[in-house]
């Protein structure tokens, strides 16, 4: 049975000191593993803000977001343990090599085998003769793939990316998203994607737009002529 997050009735309000920022209202919808899900939207449209709402890594303001994993109602501490992050600057740790990036969190979680498994996640990805270079060693793409070894070797039942091909050119980016997807395809893993760009928008099952506060379906015809 598959897992879903499910995002009820989800507002936010940022308070600064002199003025309210309304982001989205009133936001309904179902993420369900084993689908990818894009989220598009202007800069500044609080895309990345309703992506970690989903993750369960920002408070929502009003509204409920509810986990269930195998049929049951799950916490959000629950969900967390069971997703992983790709970031748009890769966030790796600078002082830990390729395969010490990839054990940390199998270690987090007392995994025995951790270097063993990360290792063979890091040969998932193409840079199993990589393990000892450090980010500083390896190029954007290398890092990334790091990144995407880091968060899918947990075998979460989500992973949450933020305009993950951001910072790549168009090759490196292209290489990035076959490897994502398939990862993705072979591990039933659920996909939220923000992303700015229309291919990669284009390879998800759903899309959806955040404009002025709310979020639609994103028709496949509108993108593809954007
Ligand atoms: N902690 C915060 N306090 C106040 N305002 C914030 C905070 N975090 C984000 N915002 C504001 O919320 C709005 C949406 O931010 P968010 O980063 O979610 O947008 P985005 O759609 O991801 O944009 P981009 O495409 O540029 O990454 C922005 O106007 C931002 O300034
Ligand atoms: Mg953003």
């Amino acid at each position: 049975m598959n897992s879903f997050i499910e995002l009820q009735n989800i507002a936010k309000t940022y308070q600064t000191q002199d003025s309210q920022v309304e982001l989205f209202d009133n936001i309904n919808v179902t993420i369900e593993q084993g689908k990818a899900t894009a989220i598009v939207g202007a800069s500044g449209a609080g895309k990345s803000t309703l992506l970690l709402i989903c993750a369960g890594l920002e408070q929502q303001s009003t509204g409920n977001v509810r986990y269930v994993s195998k049929g049951e109602s799950r916490s959000i501490v629950q969900l967390k343990q069971n997703s992983g992050f790709i970031f748009q600057q890769f966030h790796l740790l600078p002082e830990l090599n390729a395969l010490q990036n990839v054990a940390l969190p199998l270690k987090l979680r007392g995994d025995k085998h951790a270097e063993k498994n990360a290792l063979c996640w890091l040969e998932n990805v193409g840079l199993g003769a990589r393990a000892k270079h450090k980010p500083n060693q390896l190029s954007g793409g290398e890092q990334q793939r790091v990144a995407i070894a880091r968060s899918l070797s947990t075998q979460p039942e989500f992973i949450f990316a933020d305009e993950p091909t951001g910072n790549l050119d168009e090759a490196t980016a292209a290489t990035i998203t076959d490897l994502l997807f398939d990862l993705i395809h072979e591990n039933q893993t659920g996909l939220v994607m923000v992303t700015h760009n229309t291919e990669l928008a284009l390879r998800c099952d759903n899309r959806l737009n955040l404009k002025q506060g709310s979020l639609n379906n994103y028709p496949v015809e509108e993108l593809a002529y954007a």
